[in-house]
């Protein structure tokens, strides 16, 4: 028996990353277990995907406190409460505090769907196209408090295709996501990523491939 990082995943939308996570995680040898999901808007539609697979969720209505630490608060003795051990951001749409960055650095990580530093914030497969980039992709990081800024553990390049638009782009990265996400959590949580002076090593076990690929899409 493996022992399992008590992971939280938290989602303010749809939800498709903290599917790939909850599916990847199901198989035995899988190196964390999703112990809560968690969101700031309570009518967020992967929630509803969650409770239906019988997870613990928690929904933390962010409008509802006067400010980021008070939100944070209820958010940290969630976690507390679940032992969780590492959380996946997985289109989380709410910018934490240096503080709860802090207390959870190298504990916390994020996909984006780009390939960082190029293209952080919104609307980034947009910001692509304009760009006239011919690879994108995206990228899982250890959470700072910049948004999109941090040790980058994995990324997955993604081409793009004459004729694409913004959502053709968003639905062939989302694709590699869906395949990123999952390996680059289990690299952390079987703890085979070192993260010395905001540079990221692995184990020499880990191969390339796993931190470092390209899909077929
Ligand atoms: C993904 O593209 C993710 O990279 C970004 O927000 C989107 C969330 O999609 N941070 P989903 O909620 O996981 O389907």
């Amino acid at each position: 028996m493996i022992t399992k990082k008590r992971t939280a995943i938290l989602i303010s939308g749809r939800g498709s990353n903290m599917q790939a996570l909850v599916n990847a995680a199901r198989a035995a040898e899988y190196p964390a277990e999703i112990v809560l999901v968690a969101s700031n808007r309570p009518e967020a539609v992967g929630l509803r995907w969650a409770v239906a697979q019988g997870l613990a969720t928690l929904a933390i209505d962010y409008k509802t406190y006067p400010s980021r630490a008070a939100f944070e608060a209820v958010l940290q003795t969630a976690l507390e409460a679940a032992g969780v051990e590492l959380i996946a951001l997985a289109g989380f749409m709410r910018l934490m505090t240096p503080e709860f960055v802090d207390r959870w650095r190298n504990r916390m990580i994020n996909i984006h769907p780009s390939l960082l530093p190029s293209f952080k914030g919104l609307h980034t497969h947009e910001q692509a196209l304009a760009a006239g980039v011919r690879i994108t992709g995206c990228t899982v990081h250890f959470v700072r408090p910049e948004m999109d800024t941090g040790p980058i553990i994995a990324q997955a390049a993604v081409p793009v295709f004459a004729g694409d638009t913004p959502d053709d782009l968003a639905s062939r990265v989302l694709e590699a996501e869906h395949a990123l996400y999952p390996a680059a959590l289990s690299l952390i949580a079987s703890e085979r990523v070192r993260c010395e002076k905001e540079k990221i090593t692995f184990f020499e076990d880990v191969k390339q491939e796993t931190a470092l690929f390209s899909p077929s899409v």
